[in-house]
């Protein structure tokens, strides 16, 4: 049964929209962020982004909601979204910019990149994800 269930599940990551096997395969042995980022796949992220949606708008003037609004955030400074009031001291003592570099360690595990941030977040496990929702809001 569970292998019934596995070849489902990658017959249909082969033939879906997303082509995740493929792009994996396409990502290489050992791939690094710039490869993930080299397949990654923005339609995708922006249905990822769905998880982010309860507290992040990222369309241009959107609200603050829990957290800042995220257009632009991609190459702007560390906590320096306009009219947000309330950056934690966690973010606040982070130097520089939203490179992808610290976007990936970010929302790989927001509380190891920024201990005693107030966004209450897990983090996003896979690389792939990672490397999506970031093509989403380089788009953005
Ligand atoms: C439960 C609410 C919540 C969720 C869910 C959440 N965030 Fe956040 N986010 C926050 C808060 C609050 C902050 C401000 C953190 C601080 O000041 O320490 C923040 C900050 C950020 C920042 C830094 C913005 C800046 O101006 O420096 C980015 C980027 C970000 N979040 C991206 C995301 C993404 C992408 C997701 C989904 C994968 C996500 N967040 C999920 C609440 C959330």
């Amino acid at each position: 049964m569970r292998v019934l269930v596995l070849a489902a599940a990658l017959l249909l990551g082969g033939c879906g929209d997303d082509k995740l096997a493929e792009r994996r395969a396409a990502a290489g042995a050992n791939p690094t962020l710039g490869d993930y980022l080299r397949v990654s796949d923005a339609a995708r992220g922006r249905r990822l982004f769905g998880q982010c949606a309860a507290c992040h708008t990222v369309r241009v003037g959107g609200p603050d909601l829990n957290g800042p609004n995220l257009h632009g955030v991609v190459g702007r400074g560390i906590a320096q979204g306009r009219g947000r009031v309330g950056y934690s001291a966690a973010l606040q003592a982070k130097q520089g910019a939203w490179t992808v570099e610290a976007l990936d360690a970010w929302l790989a595990s927001p509380q190891r990149f920024a201990p005693g941030t107030s966004m209450r977040f897990g983090g996003v496990r896979d690389p792939l994800d990672r490397a999506d929702v970031i093509a989403f809001l380089r788009a953005n």
